[in-house]
């Protein structure tokens, strides 16, 4: 952040604690705002957003298109046959003519490093819509809900179960900042990567641990989040995957052993029956509607924020 260029949202440790508390609580506010019916709240008036998508998504693109329509701006989606980006033409080429109409882009990519590589040529704020490495939207929501149930974020024990995925680095990387007991449950060889684990352990501020054990795992937990086995662009390792992934499915019995305290979570789509059960994900203590509905209200301040507004 900083440096006299635009303010991305490309990682979630990308901003200080205070800064991502601030927009946490801009979203509540916002959200309340939205919901009281209240309609003449405009900041987004006379600016849009265009939005790159090179893999599927409802929460993404409807959160935000949606998010940015109620604020009074304008989003635009460009699905993965209308850019096609690095084939049709190159990322920084994109990134720069895009600049040249929008406020702000949105982008879903697969490599990470394409984002990196889009958000050194963009000259507007780029905003990680999820890449093949990290989903800090995602996150900022999942926080969000978390405050709203629990009452607080700080203290937390949060165990991921299965892939160390996407997902499981914006956990790490905003343990790396907030104190958290953070656990990701995983089937060995699907651990998340090295750098970013380090990396959250040695900025001392949280207790992270990595487990091949869920049962041991998943106790005491105040959520038990779960995500898809094999992610977009792994969708052929996906009978292979739910060998492996054995143990790690999240159902009746888990959230038994995690106890009576433990909220359901899951950044969705889910796979029933495969990650979690029907039974999991419909329980009242699965608050997995909650979190999808908090992608917009989340990023709205996101977007309020790298706005600067
Ligand atoms: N959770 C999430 O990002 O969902 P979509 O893939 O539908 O956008
Ligand atoms: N890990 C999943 C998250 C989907 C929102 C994927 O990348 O497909």
């Amino acid at each position: 952040e900083g440096g006299g260029g635009p303010t991305h949202f490309l990682h979630i440790d990308d901003f200080d604690k205070k800064t991502v508390l601030h927009m946490l609580e801009r979203a509540a506010e916002v959200k309340a705002v939205l919901k009281s019916g209240e309609r003449n709240y405009q900041p987004l008036q006379g600016l849009s957003m265009a939005m790159i998508f090179t893999k599927p998504s409802m929460r993404t693109r409807v959160s935000f298109e949606t998010g940015v329509y109620k604020l009074g701006g304008h989003a635009i989606y460009l699905g993965p046959d209308d850019i096609q980006l690095g084939k049709r033409e190159e990322t920084r080429d994109i990134a720069r003519v895009l600049s040249g109409y929008n406020d702000v882009i949105m982008a879903r990519l697969f490599a990470h490093k394409d984002l990196l590589d889009f958000a050194m040529f963009a000259k507007v704020p780029v905003i990680n819509g999820l890449t093949d490495y990290n989903h800090p939207c995602q996150i900022m929501a999942d926080v969000l809900t978390i405050i709203e149930h629990l009452g607080r974020i700080e203290g937390i024990k949060v165990v991921y179960m299965g892939d160390g995925n996407n997902v499981v680095h914006s956990w790490l990387r905003l343990a790396a900042f907030l104190p958290l007991h953070f656990v990701c449950a995983c089937p060995r060889g699907f651990e998340p990567d090295t750098a970013t684990v380090e990396r959250a352990r040695n900025a001392g501020v949280s207790r992270i641990e990595i487990s091949n054990n869920p049962l041991e795992a998943v106790k005491g937990a105040h959520v038990v989040y779960a995500d898809v086995w094999a992610s977009m662009g792994q969708k052929e390792e996906a009978a292979i995957r739910s060998q492996r992934f054995k143990g790690f499915q999240v159902d009746e019995a888990m959230m038994e052993t995690a106890g009576p305290q433990a909220y359901f979570m899951h950044c969705l789509p889910a796979e029933r029956g495969v990650e979690v059960t029907d039974a999991v994900i419909e329980a009242p203590n699965s608050i997995v509607f909650a979190q999808a509905e908090n992608r917009m209200h989340a990023q709205n301040a996101i977007l309020l924020h790298v706005l600067g507004l």
